[in-house]
C-alpha cells in the first residue's frame, strides 16, 4: 500500500512537486554593455573599456591594486603560480578534493602538487595535515574554498608565515563567500576566480586573478599575455608565458555580472541559510550537514553534506537516486575521487607519458601511494545539493522535506 512517505522511486508522490522558474542569468545589463562594445573600435583586452569596468567593479569587492582579467579560473591560478617564479621540483600544498583547474599551472610550471587531507565537514584542507606535509622543498600552499564555504585562514597563514611559505587563494567556488567578515582572496598573496558557466557569476569563461603584492602585481598580466609588456609596448619576453588573455565580450559580460553580485550572493546564501535550517528542525537521521563557522559566511555554490552509511540501509548512490527520484537537484559526492587518483596521476603521465622532474630525480613524488583518507570517505559518502538562484522558497523546503523522506525510509 502506498503512503504519504513511500518513496517516489516505489512509485510514492515525489516531495518536490514545486517547478523551477527558468532562470535568465543575463539579460539587459549585459545587453547595454555589449552593445556599447560593439560601438568600440577595438576588442582587445589591454585598456579595453569592458575588461577595464570589469576590473573597477571587481575592486569594489575585492580591493586588489593589481589584477588580471583572463579566459578561466585555471588560466588564474597558472598565472598566480608562475608570477611566484618557483624553481623545477618546489612543492605546493593543496587539496585533492578540487576541480583540476587548481593544480594544471602547477603541474606546467614544474612544480609539484603536494595533496593534504581535509576537514571531515567543512570539506576544506585540514591545517594540521598541511603541516604533517611541508618538506624543505615545500614554497606554497593552494588554498582551495570548496563549495562556498571559506577555508581556515587563520590557521592557515599561520602555518604559511611560520614555514615562509606563498599563499594562492582559489576562489573560483567562493565568489561573496567571507572569512571572519572579509572576503575570501584577500588573506592570502595572490587570488583567483572563475566566471565559468557554472559559477555564481559566469560570462561563459573567464576568470581573474589579483594580487596586492609589489612583488607580484607589475608583472601580474606579463604571466598572461605571452610575457609582452604592454605598459611599454615592448615584446622581449624574458620568461615563457601563455596567452590566457580575457577579451572585450567575455569583459562585458563579466562586468555586468558583478554588478549584480551581492544580489546574486545574497540569493544563494538565503536558499542555502534556507534549506540548513529547515533540515536541521527536520533532523533527518545519518545525514551530517557541513560545518560552517557562525562567524563566516559561506555563499553556497552548492550544499555538499555527507551520509553515515553505517546508519542506513543503502548505499550512497542508492540514497541519491531516491532523492532525484523525489524530485532533488543532487548529485553522488562532488568529484568522483580525490584527484590524486585519477589515471593522469597514477600514472604521472603528464607530458606525453612522461614526469621530467621525476625522471630527472627533482621530485621524488609518487601519487600512487598518496593518502588522504577524508577526502576519499567524503567523496565516497557524500553528496551534493544544487542550490541555484532561480529557486524558489518552497522548493527548498520540499528539498528539506525530501531529503528527511528518504533518509527515514533507509535509517537502520
Ligand atoms: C575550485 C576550482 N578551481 C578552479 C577551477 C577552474 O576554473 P575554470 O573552469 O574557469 O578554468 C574550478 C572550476 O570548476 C574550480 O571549481
Amino acid at each position: 500500500m502506498k503512503t504519504a512517505s513511500s518513496l517516489a522511486l516505489h512509485g510514492g508522490a515525489p516531495a518536490v512537486t514545486a517547478t523551477l522558474p527558468v532562470h535568465h542569468r543575463w539579460g539587459a545589463e549585459e545587453l547595454a554593455r555589449l552593445t556599447a562594445m560593439v560601438e568600440q573600435p577595438s576588442l582587445f583586452y589591454w585598456n579595453g573599456p569592458q575588461c577595464n569596468a570589469l576590473r573597477s567593479e571587481f575592486q569594489k569587492t575585492y580591493p586588489l591594486k593589481w589584477t588580471m582579467p583572463c579566459s578561466s579560473g585555471s588560466a588564474a591560478l597558472h598565472i598566480a603560480v608562475a608570477a611566484l617564479q618557483l624553481p623545477p621540483g618546489s612543492e605546493i600544498i593543496t587539496s585533492p578534493v578540487t576541480d583540476m583547474g587548481s593544480v594544471i599551472g602547477i603541474l606546467y610550471q614544474q612544480l609539484v602538487p603536494v595533496f593534504a587531507d581535509i576537514h571531515p565537514h567543512t570539506y576544506n584542507l585540514d591545517p594540521e595535515d598541511v603541516r604533517r606535509r611541508i618538506t624543505p622543498k615545500t614554497k606554497a600552499i593552494m588554498v582551495v574554498h570548496l563549495a562556498g564555504n571559506p577555508s581556515d585562514m587563520d590557521a592557515l597563514m599561520a602555518i604559511a608565515r611560520e614555514h615562509n611559505l606563498f599563499v594562492i587563494e582559489d576562489c573560483a567556488q567562493s565568489w561573496g563567500a567571507c572569512y571572519r567578515g572579509k572576503p575570501v582572496g584577500l588573506f592570502g598573496d595572490l587570488a583567483c576566480y572563475s566566471f565559468n558557466e557554472f559559477k555564481h557569476v559566469s560570462c561563459g569563461d573567464g576568470g581573474i586573478v589579483g594580487t596586492n603584492d609589489p612583488r607580484f602585481g607589475p608583472t601580474l598580466t606579463k604571466w598572461g599575455d605571452k610575457h609582452y609588456d604592454r605598459v611599454t609596448g615592448n615584446r622581449n619576453p624574458e620568461a615563457l608565458s601563455p596567452n590566457y588573455r580575457m577579451s572585450e565580450p567575455q569583459g562585458a559580460v563579466a562586468g555586468a555580472q558583478l554588478v549584480k553580485l551581492p544580489a546574486i550572493i545574497a540569493r544563494h546564501v538565503a536558499l542555502g541559510t534556507r534549506l540548513l535550517s529547515h533540515l536541521r528542525e527536520l533532523a533527518p537521521p545519518a545525514v551530517v550537514f557541513p560545518a560552517i563557522d557562525a562567524r563566516d559566511t559561506h555563499s553556497f555554490w552548492f550544499c555538499l553534506m555527507r551520509l553515515e552509511l553505517a546508519r542506513v540501509r543503502c548505499s550512497r548512490d542508492e540514497f541519491v537516486t531516491a532523492l532525484k527520484a523525489e524530485g532533488v537537484q543532487v548529485q553522488a559526492g562532488y568529484i568522483p575521487k580525490p584527484v590524486y587518483r585519477y589515471p593522469l596521476f597514477q600514472n604521472h603521465n603528464f607530458f606525453a607519458g612522461a614526469w621530467p622532474l621525476r625522471e630527472s630525480g627533482r621530485t621524488t613524488m609518487d601519487y600512487r601511494t598518496v593518502s588522504c583518507p577524508v577526502a576519499e570517505a567524503m567523496l565516497a559518502d557524500g553528496f551534493s545539493l544544487a542550490i541555484n538562484p532561480a529557486m524558489t522558497d518552497e522548493i527548498i523546503t520540499q528539498t528539506a522535506t525530501a531529503l528527511a523522506k528518504v533518509a527515514r525510509h533507509f535509517a537502520g
